[in-house]
């Protein structure tokens, strides 16, 4: 499965612009379902079908990045960040827009800088006059973290695996769900960074009897972290609550039950900041029962986040046991 993560979680794609990734993912799952489309916020949905009920399973394929908002005389590009990009992380990071021209972030006298904002840094594409530079890139263009994944055995590091990793665990289950207990709804969203807003309008069209979002969260087990009680290693997590949803009970029952049945190790998650896509399919229509399994994940929103191997196989493994059995409610 590692070769389909890293395809996956290479891919560029920006909150607002998801074409090389829905593209990509649209190539992934295509063999494997019975209808596919794509909503006008960009969202790929894809149909399984199995039963007379609907489950709808969302991950987010959008990741954090930057848009251009002023080309100096010099060619020197500024940006405003797209989703919750910390100065911190920005500094020596590639990035890379649709076209593939690559720049460097810089900022002046790095050593001086006690008060690090996004306003006093720039990306530097190698021109050297604002016409050179706008021959590549224009106001508005969205650029991406440019960073290759890597495989250190056990744990695997990316630049998106918020929450590319969680595509690759739907595809997977896609893959090898052999009997589906009702009409499977794959839903990767777009715009999740910028607030759920894929999601939201993905499931007032699919308008499921229960949604499931898949993506990543924080952990408490780095030297001084918050205290959270998930770490890397011991299973996919089953979420309580974010900030921007409380979990359907009855949704996190089942999912706890059917990771018992199934022998697969899980985590309970409170996550104190942060949010899902659940958060937006459960105050969609008249409010639809939502739950989320979580990838936990370090240095989320950095250029090298890392998750664990075996958490992922699980998470593949709990999907497909969740794609097979019947929700109750
Ligand atoms: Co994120
Ligand atoms: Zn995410």
């Amino acid at each position: 499965m590692k070769e389909l993560i890293k395809q996956v979680v290479e891919c560029y794609g920006p909150a607002g612009n998801e074409k090389a990734i829905r593209e990509l993912i649209t190539s992934l799952v295509s063999p494997f379902v019975d209808e596919i489309r794509t909503d006008s916020l960009g969202n790929l949905i894809a149909l399984k079908r199995g039963g007379e009920k609907k489950v709808m399973f969302a991950a987010h394929m959008d990741e954090i990045g930057v848009i251009v908002t002023h080309v100096d005389k010099h060619g020197f590009l500024r940006f405003y960040p797209v989703g919750g990009i910390a100065p911190l992380t920005m500094l020596g990071n590639r990035i890379v827009f649709a076209d593939g021209t690559t720049g460097v972030v810089g900022c002046e006298k790095l050593e001086a800088q006690k008060d690090l904002t996004l306003n006093k840094m720039f990306i530097d594409i190698g021109a050297s006059t604002k016409e050179e530079a706008e021959a590549k890139v224009r106001i508005g263009d969205l650029g991406a973290v440019s960073r290759e994944f890597v495989d250190l055995g056990q744990r695997l590091v990316s630049k998106a695996m918020d929450a590319r990793i969680a595509c690759a665990i739907l595809i997977e289950a896609l893959k090898t769900v052999t009997n589906p207990a009702a009409d499977i709804y794959a839903v990767f969203t777009t715009q999740e960074e910028l607030g759920l807003r894929g999601a939201r309008v993905a499931a007032y069209s699919v308008s499921p009897d229960v949604g499931i979002a898949l993506d990543v969260t924080r952990t408490g087990d780095t030297p001084t972290s918050i205290t959270m009680d998930v770490s890397l290693g011991k299973g996919p997590a089953v979420k309580i609550r974010d900030s921007s949803v409380l979990c359907t009970p009855a949704v996190r029952r089942f999912m706890e039950q059917v990771a018992k049945d199934n022998n697969i190790p899980y985590q309970l998650e409170v996550l104190e900041t942060g949010g899902t896509d659940a958060g937006a399919i459960q105050l969609t229509q008249g409010g639809i029962p939502a739950g989320v399994m979580s990838i936990p994940c370090r240095y989320i929103h950095t250029a090298s986040e890392m998750v664990d191997y075996a958490d992922v196989l699980h998470g593949v493994k709990l999907v497909k046991a969740l794609m097979e059995t019947r929700y109750t409610g």
